[in-house]
């Protein structure tokens, strides 16, 4: 058998494993959750969360990459047949979600030459967005253009590609995220944003803000699309899994806290202390924030380091969802990486194409009643994932040997450590994972709201 490439050690597989973790959920969405749901309160919920199960899943994961060093597929039907569909459910989630996430990498990649070639002040117009995005041809050149970088990441594997572009690009993106945060924070009015940021209000306390806790946590933490199982199969077995992971999520969640300091006070300071201006998604990154950039002075390099570092978050999230697909094709099909990627990358940008035209000329066309971009994002994140995670949660704790993954984590013979994982992915990780699957499809439809 053809021996399997891994990481050259620890280091290299915590900043890729983080990497992936950090993407454009901690820029665009944990931000507005902690402002909205209570500040501290929220960051506080959020990292109740990341120590308890969510730490549970994500070490899971890897263990069972490590344990089979096989992707998903492979991994699953190795511990129990039954299950299998399991990973393909984890593959094909990964599958879908890339050609989207593209989508918004090409845009990421057009505001970054904008910034860079000195477009400020045009990036703040009021259709400046909107015309780009429902342009037909455009945005999906800077797709594939995205989607080669990443492609070519992935060709070169996982030591030479895959582990030397997180280990540049992570390092960079903490130092270009802390001079823009410390810059925000010495805007007029920044310290009212930053105290509406970080200071606890419990009156704020919310089921919603719960749940929006625990989905962040899923997504952020890149959990339930088969990454942390196929970064884990390159795993060495000498590293501990559960000091990876902590290093993994103090990382992820350090750069979403961060990047509350770089939105907040400025937002904050450009609206005159109103959190109006705050919202989440593309609406905040593409629209509210080059006009706050506008706002201030050295507009041209913050604009140009802040899409720069965005850049860079989403390029190393996007690579972990090509690698999973295509180690998936080497394992499954005995292609080689070249073919794999090949292959891969046509089929990320075919799909990628509607999703672009989505937002444009293929307007109308509705699935559920949502646009095409929204379709895929609703039937992988609310509704695949915490069904697949609640899944391998079923699988450890019931079907199989739980000794086994716990051998694997290293913790077979710590009694407190094996009580506290079974706990969690017997009981506490299913009960919120049905949690999350309900709210997440109900708020959705507009059933709740989140
Ligand atoms: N964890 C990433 C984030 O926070 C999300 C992500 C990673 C999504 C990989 C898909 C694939 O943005």
């Amino acid at each position: 058998m053809k021996e399997r490439s891994e990481f050259s050690g620890k280091l290299g597989f915590i900043l890729a494993a983080a990497g992936s973790a950090v993407g454009l959920g901690n820029i665009w969405r944990f931000p507005y959750l902690a402002a909205k749901y209570g500040g501290g309160l929220f960051v506080l919920i959020y990292i109740f969360f990341i120590t308890t199960f969510g730490y549970a899943i994500m070490s899971s994961e890897i263990a069972i990459g490590r344990k089979t060093r096989l992707s998903p597929i492979g991994a699953y039907g190795a511990l129990d047949k039954r299950f299998k569909f399991v990973g393909i459910i984890a593959v094909v989630v990964a599958a879908l979600i890339v050609p989207y996430y593209s989508v918004i990498g090409g845009w990421i990649i057009k505001y970054f030459v904008t910034y860079a070639s000195g477009g400020y002040l045009e990036a703040a117009t009021d259709n400046f967005f909107v015309d780009f995005i429902t342009s037909p041809l455009e945005p999906v050149v800077w797709q594939a253009v995205f989607v080669l970088i990443g492609a070519f990441v992935v060709f070169k594997g996982v030591k030479n590609g895959i582990e030397k572009i997180n280990k540049v690009l992570m390092p960079a993106l903490i130092i270009i995220s802390l001079a823009i945060g410390i810059y925000s924070l010495t805007l007029p009015g920044a310290i009212d944003g930053l105290k509406y940021y970080l200071i606890p209000d419990f009156s704020k306390f919310s089921i919603e803000g719960v749940l929006a806790a625990l989905g962040q946590m899923f997504y952020s933490l890149s959990l339930a699309m088969g990454i942390m199982i196929t970064y884990g199969s390159y795993l060495n077995k000498d590293d501990e899994v559960g000091r990876s992971v902590r290093h993994i999520e103090i990382f992820d969640s350090g750069v979403a806290i961060l990047a509350g300091f770089m939105i907040i006070p400025a937002v904050f300071a450009f609206s005159g202390g109103s959190q109006e201006a705050l919202s989440a998604g593309p609406g905040l990154m593409f629209i509210t924030l080059p006009k706050v950039f506008a706002s201030m002075g050295l507009s041209s390099l913050i604009g140009t380091g802040f899409f720069l570092m965005v850049l860079f978050a989403a390029t190393t999230s996007a690579i972990s969802l090509l690698e999973v697909v295509v180690s998936t094709i080497c394992d499954q099909y005995g292609l080689s990486r070249t073919k794999s990627v090949v292959l891969t990358t046509a089929f990320v940008i075919l799909m990628g194409i509607p999703s672009s035209l989505g937002n444009g000329i293929w307007g109308n066309v509705k699935i559920l009643n949502l646009a095409i971009l929204d379709f895929f994002d609703f039937i992988t994140n609310a509704v695949l994932m915490p069904v697949g995670a609640l899944l391998m949660c079923v699988m450890i704790g019931y079907f199989i040997n739980i000794k086994d993954i716990q051998e694997e984590l290293g913790i077979a013979k710590d009694l407190g450590k094996q009580k506290f994982y079974g706990t969690m992915i017997k009981f506490v990780a299913p009960v919120f994972i049905v949690l999350i699957l309900l709210s997440s499809v109900l708020s959705t439809f507009g059933i709740i709201s989140l």
